[in-house]
């Protein structure tokens, strides 16, 4: 279920006007045209010039910086509209703008602690073999410093 939030008042905009509000930590640009609003992300996604400060044209703003172009009303970019940026339904109930935003994500649950009931132990053993006594394997264990043959030579 969707989330209405007041981000103004009816009248605060112009015909025409933009303007931008923060909503969960994020800058929203919101534009009148006619009766109509319209909200999208502002930060431009090219170089991250505000879009609330770009022109206005048959549904389209204009980046101010650049002039890349977004589709006021789903937040495509208009010259490859695979692309997208955040778009927002605005609605006005009595004298509120309100934008319409995805419902709260459920916090996740932690996942489980790592729990060993008995520590293991990596343990390691060398097996290998002498020149000229093939098929007599030796194994070695942990070197002690007795066993270094050229310290006992
Ligand atoms: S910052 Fe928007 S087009 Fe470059």
């Amino acid at each position: 279920m969707s989330v209405y939030q007041p981000v103004g008042k009816v009248g605060q905009l112009a015909d025409g006007q933009s303007g931008t509000v923060v909503v969960d930590g994020k800058t929203v640009a919101i534009f009148r045209v006619g009766e109509a609003y319209y909200a999208i992300d502002d930060m431009c996604p090219h170089m991250g010039a505000s879009l609330s400060g770009g022109f206005v044209e048959n549904g389209i703003v204009t980046c101010p910086w650049h002039f890349w172009r977004f589709r006021l009303e789903d937040g495509a970019w208009a010259d490859n509209p695979r692309i997208k940026i955040g778009c927002y339904k605005v609605t006005v109930v009595g004298e509120d703008i309100c934008l319409q935003l995805p419902p709260p994500t459920p916090p996740t649950a932690p996942p489980p602690p790592v729990t060993s009931a008995t520590p293991t132990t990596l343990e390691t053993s060398t097996i290998s073999t002498k020149p000229g006594t093939q098929g007599t394997p030796e194994t070695s264990t942990t070197a002690t410093p007795t066993d270094d043959p050229q310290k006992s030579a």
